[in-house]
């Protein structure tokens, strides 16, 4: 193993992901210890891909009914089925601007996620690295005054608000607004090895019992505080790249590429459950 970050991650040599099954223990293991995992020249197609998440859990949905939809990965490109490149002002680029913003995936949902497992397929010739911090670590560093504010704290989630971030317009689709505000603690605890982590993203508006000025200033704050220059892990990626992380655990953002290339990545969220700790997440 390669440590990616001083603080966080490993790049894991020597497993073949289309064999991962054999070896799930041990990257179960570096996943819970290391938050963020890289595998380099995986290649996984649709099936693999969701053979592979399937080992954390069950796959996420993002529709309404997921029970009438079938499981498929994301791609995430500005590559259209039409075959041309996106124009800077299409509703793509809106998603990836607001991906850019430092998030956690699915705070929004319902059930969040335990893990997203991002693997790319076509890469530009420069730019485009998604970039990571450990708010394990950031949560631990944090001075003693903040922590004790934060601990019991209650954050409220919109999707609409990060994408209001980036243009009004997005905020409005359907697709945004069909999910009704979430709220969680402000900290997920890992049941496997006890270590605490500040839980936020770009889609925390505010703070249960706060006003609202006084809840995003706390917000920003602390994802300054999380994201300083010193806390990044900024991933160049190459083609059959795959990379797993613990959503309880990291924030991460995209940045941007020379937008008349074609950058394709392919994405799966595992939704998470009781033994993830999500119990402890719920408000009471
Ligand atoms: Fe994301």
């Amino acid at each position: 193993m390669r440590a990616l970050h001083k603080d966080f991650g490993v790049e894991i040599q020597g497993i073949d992901l289309h064999e991962a099954a054999l070896h799930f223990p041990q990257i179960r293991e570096a996943f819970e210890e290391h938050s963020l995992l890289l595998f380099r020249n995986q290649h996984l197609n649709e099936e693999s891909h969701l053979a592979f998440g399937r080992l954390f859990g069950t796959i996420e949905i993002r529709e309404r009914h997921p029970e009438n939809h079938e499981v498929r990965v994301s791609i995430v490109s500005n590559r259209r089925e039409d075959g041309y490149l996106e124009d800077e002002e299409g509703s793509r680029f809106m998603h990836q601007r607001a991906n850019q913003l430092w998030h956690t995936d699915s705070t929004f949902l319902p059930t969040p996620a335990l893990a997203n497992i991002l693997t790319a397929r076509v890469i530009p010739s420069s730019g485009g690295a998604t970039e990571f911090v450990s708010s394990r670590v950031a949560w631990r560093e944090l001075p003693e005054k903040v922590r004790e504010k934060t601990r019991n704290l209650i954050f409220l989630h919109r999707y609409a608000h990060s994408r209001k971030v980036v243009s009004e317009a997005a905020a409005n689709l359907d697709i945004v607004t069909m999910w009704p505000d979430t709220k969680w603690k402000a900290i997920w605890r890992n049941p496997v090895n006890g270590t605490e982590s500040l839980y936020l993203a770009s889609h925390a508006y505010g703070v249960a019992g706060m006003n609202e000025q006084e809840g995003k200033l706390l917000i920003n704050e602390l994802i300054e505080f999380s994201t300083d220059p010193h806390r990044i892990y900024s991933h160049q990626w190459l083609p059959g790249d795959v990379l797993v992380w613990d959503e309880r655990a990291t924030m991460h953002r995209g940045t941007s590429w020379p937008y008349d290339e074609e950058r394709t990545l392919a994405s799966i969220c595992i939704t998470a459950s009781k033994s993830d700790g999500l119990d402890h997440v719920f408000p009471n």
